[in-house]
């Protein structure tokens, strides 16, 4: 039992830093928590919801998302997958004030 709570721990852990590595080259533009309107043209992201965020990413590589600026978007998450997605939403989300 102790050693499944410390595997679930280590677990949970690493995510986060995921989470963080991933979204590390958007703090660019988005600012260190996503507080930013990046370039002056984003909503600002931590105020999304995972789902908002998840919705818009996918849309973004699908093509199926954005507004003038889009093209931009996909190539920032062109290498991420469904999982990454994911996690690096649930970081931006996390964020919000
Ligand atoms: C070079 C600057 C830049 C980088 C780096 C960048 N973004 Fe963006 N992001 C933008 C701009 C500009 C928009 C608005 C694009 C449009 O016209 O739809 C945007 C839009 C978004 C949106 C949708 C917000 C909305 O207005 O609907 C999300 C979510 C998002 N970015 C997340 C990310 C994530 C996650 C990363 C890192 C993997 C990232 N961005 C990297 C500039 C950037």
């Amino acid at each position: 039992m102790k050693t499944l709570l410390l595997i679930l721990g280590i677990t949970a852990i690493l995510g986060a830093s995921e989470g963080a590595d991933l979204f590390k080259k958007c703090a660019s533009c988005h600012g260190a928590t996503g507080e930013k309107h990046a370039l002056n043209k984003s909503k600002i992201i931590n105020e999304m919801s995972q789902e908002e965020i998840v919705t818009a990413l996918k849309g973004y590589k699908d093509g199926s998302y954005g507004g003038s600026m889009k093209a931009l978007m996909k190539g920032q998450v062109a290498n991420y997958d469904e999982e990454q997605i994911k996690t690096v939403a649930a970081f931006i989300a996390a964020k919000k004030q």
